[in-house]
C-alpha cells in the first residue's frame, strides 16, 4: 500500500499550496488559549512531516530567519523542487531530506512546533502509527503537533460519491460520460438533483467535489489512501501514543462557524467533557475534516484564562467596519453581514481595528486607540474584561484573528510592483502565490501574463495596458490594491 503512495507522488507533482491552520503564528495563539505556551515561533525548531515541495515551509523559513526548519518528504522529486527553490530565493534556515518517516531520525534535539497536514488520513495504518509516535516522541516538553485529517461522519457521504465515481470509471459507460473523476464528477454534476433534504446535501458535496481541480482529486478524494476517522477515535489513537488534545489549530474551528444562533447555548451541558462535545458537533455539523493541535501528554497545561491572556496577542480585522445609526456592524469581501454591535467599547474596538487594516497590530495598540475615543468611555479598571471577552468571542466567530505576533507592512499598491523571488517563482510555475498571512491567492490563468511583468519594471499604468489586451473588463487598480492589502508585494 505504501508503494501506491509513493508511486503517485513520484509520478505526479502534487499541487503546491500553503495551508493557514498550521501557520505557526496562529497556532501558538489557539495553543496559549488552551494553557500551553509554545516557544516564539520566530526562535523555534519546526518541523514538516510530508512537505512535498516545501511550498507550505518555505514562506515561513522566510518569515523567521532565527528558527530552524526541516522539511521531510520520501518524494524525491519533490525534494529536489524543495530545495532548489531554497537556493533560489536565498533561504538559508530550512534543510529538506528525503526520508521515509518510519525510519527518519532527526536526532536528539526536538521540535517546538510539527506540521502534518494532509498526512495523517492519506497515508496507511502504519504510517499514521510513525507518526504519532514520532510526535510524542520528538516534541519538545512544550511543543505542538498539528495534524490534519478527514472525519467521520461527513466523509461517509463523500465517501459514497467517491465510491460511486470508481464503479462508473470501471464500466464500458465511462467512455460516454467521462474517462477520469473529473469528468465523471463533471457529468454527474449536470444531473438535475431532486429537492429531498438528503438529495441536495449529496449534491452539495458531489458539487463540492466537482470544484477541486483534477489535480487536487487525485491525491485527495481519489488518493490511493484515504482513512477518515471519527474525532473520538483520532483521540483515542493519539492518547495511546501520549499525545494530548488541545483544540482545533484554528480558534473557530472549536466551534464551527455552520452551527445555528443558539447551539453554543443547547450545547452547554456538555462543556465538561470536551472530547464528547467536539465528537458531538461533529455528528451535527456532519463534519469532514479537522486540524488539530496535540502536545505531549506531559505538557505544563494550564487551562486557567485570563484577561491578560486574552489581550497578549496581536490582532487583525478580517471583514471591513462600517458605522451604523446604532453603532456599527462588519462586512465581508461579499457585501454580507457578519455582525452587528452597539456597545460603545464594541464600536471602539472595531473602529479602531479598521484603522489599522490590513495590518495585524499589537492588542496594545487597539487599547491606546480605543482609548483615545471619547465615546467608547474606556476606563481601564473596568473595561478591559469586556473588551477581553469580546476579542475572544470575536475570534471564535473568525471576526478577528490573533496572531502571536504583528505583521506590519505597507499595503497601498508600489509604483512599480514587484514580488520577492519565492513569489516569482511562483508564478513562473504557475503556483499559488503565498500572501504575507500565509493564505493561498491563486491567479487565474487569464492574468498570468500580467502577474509575469510584475518585475518592478513597469508601472501600475505599464501593467493595466498589458491586462487589458486579454481582460479588457479587468479593474487593474482594484486587482493591484487587493494583492498589495495581501502583502504580496515587496517595497
Ligand atoms: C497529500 S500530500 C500533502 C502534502 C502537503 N503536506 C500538503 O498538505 O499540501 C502527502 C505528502 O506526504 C508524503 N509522504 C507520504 N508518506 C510518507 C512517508 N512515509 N514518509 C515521508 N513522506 C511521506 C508524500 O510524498 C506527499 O508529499
Amino acid at each position: 500500500m505504501s508503494d501506491t503512495v509513493l508511486d503517485l507522488y513520484q509520478s505526479h507533482s502534487y499541487p503546491a499550496m500553503s495551508h493557514p491552520a498550521c501557520d505557526p503564528a496562529t497556532t501558538a495563539v489557539a495553543a496559549k488559549l488552551a494553557g500551553l505556551t509554545v516557544p516564539p515561533p520566530s526562535c523555534a525548531r519546526i518541523l514538516e512531516i510530508g512537505c512535498s515541495s516545501g511550498h507550505n515551509l518555505l514562506p515561513l523559513a522566510q518569515r523567521w530567519p532565527d528558527s530552524q526548519f526541516i522539511g521531510i518528504d520520501f518524494s524525491p522529486a519533490a525534494i529536489q523542487q524543495a530545495r532548489e527553490t531554497a537556493r533560489l530565493a536565498g533561504i538559508e534556515n530550512i534543510e529538506f531530506h528525503e526520508a521515509d518517516l518510519r525510519n527518519y531520525d532527526p536526532g536528539e534535539d526536538g521540535f517546538d512546533f510539527i506540521l502534518a497536514h494532509g498526512f495523517y488520513s492519506w497515508v496507511p495504518a502504519d504510517i499514521r502509527q510513525a507518526l504519532v509516535d514520532f510526535c510524542a516522541r520528538h516534541l519538545t516538553a512544550e511543543g505542538i503537533a498539528t495534524i490534519s485529517y478527514n472525519t467521520l461522519p461527513g466523509w461517509k457521504q463523500r465517501q459514497t460519491v467517491v465510491d460511486l465515481v470508481r464503479q462508473l470509471a470501471a464500466r464500458p459507460v465511462a467512455g460516454t460520460i467521462g474517462q477520469d473523476p473529473a469528468g465523471i464528477l463533471a457529468y454527474l454534476a449536470t444531473i438535475p438533483a431532486g429537492d429531498s433534504p438528503d438529495a441536495v446535501q449529496l449534491n452539495s458535496v458531489l458539487h463540492d467535489m466537482f470544484a477541486k481541480s483534477a489535480d487536487i482529486l487525485a491525491f485527495d478524494d481519489f488518493g490511493p489512501v484515504n482513512h477518515p476517522v471519527t474525532f473520538t477515535g483520532f483521540i483515542s489513537h493519539t492518547h495511546a501514543a501520549g499525545l494530548r488534545y488541545l483544540g482545533e489549530s484554528e480558534l473557530h474551528a472549536n466551534f464551527p462557524l455552520s452551527l445555528p444562533p443558539g447551539a453554543a447555548e443547547a450545547l452547554a451541558p456538555l462543556a465538561g467533557d470536551p472530547l464528547m462535545l467536539q465528537q458531538t458537533i461533529d455528528v451535527l455539523t456532519n463534519r469532514t475534516f479537522r486540524s488539530s493541535l496535540l502536545c505531549r501528554a506531559d505538557a505544563p497545561v494550564d487551562t486557567r484564562l485570563t484577561t491578560a491572556t486574552a489581550l497578549h496577542f496581536a490582532v487583525r480585522g478580517l471583514h471591513t467596519f462600517e458605522r451604523t445609526p446604532q453603532g456599527g456592524r462588519l462586512v465581508d469581501h461579499e457585501g454580507k453581514e457578519q455582525g452587528q454591535f452597539e456597545h460603545p467599547l464594541a464600536v471602539a474596538f472595531f473602529s479602531a481595528l479598521a484603522a489599522t487594516s490590513p495590518e495585524a497590530v499589537p492588542m496594545q495598540e487597539i487599547l491606546e486607540r480605543v482609548a483615545a475615543i471619547p465615546a467608547a468611555q474606556f476606563d481601564p479598571t473596568v473595561s478591559l474584561p469586556p473588551i477581553a471577552r469580546l476579542v475572544m468571542d470575536a475570534a471564535r466567530q473568525k471576526l478577528i484573528e490573533l496572531r502571536i505576533e504583528p505583521v506590519r507592512f505597507d499595503g497601498s499598491i508600489p509604483r512599480t510592483p514587484k514580488f520577492d523571488t519565492l513569489r516569482q517563482l511562483a508564478v513562473q510555475r504557475q503556483q499559488a502565490l503565498v500572501d504575507i498571512y500565509h493564505a493561498p491567492c491563486t491567479v487565474p490563468d487569464s492574468r498570468r501574463t500580467v502577474v509575469r511583468a510584475m518585475d518592478g519594471t513597469r508601472t501600475v499604468e505599464e501593467l493595466a495596458a498589458l491586462a487589458h489586451v486579454d481582460h479588457p473588463r479587468l479593474d487593474v487598480r482594484a486587482w493591484l490594491a487587493h494583492l498589495a492589502a495581501r502583502g504580496l508585494f515587496v517595497k
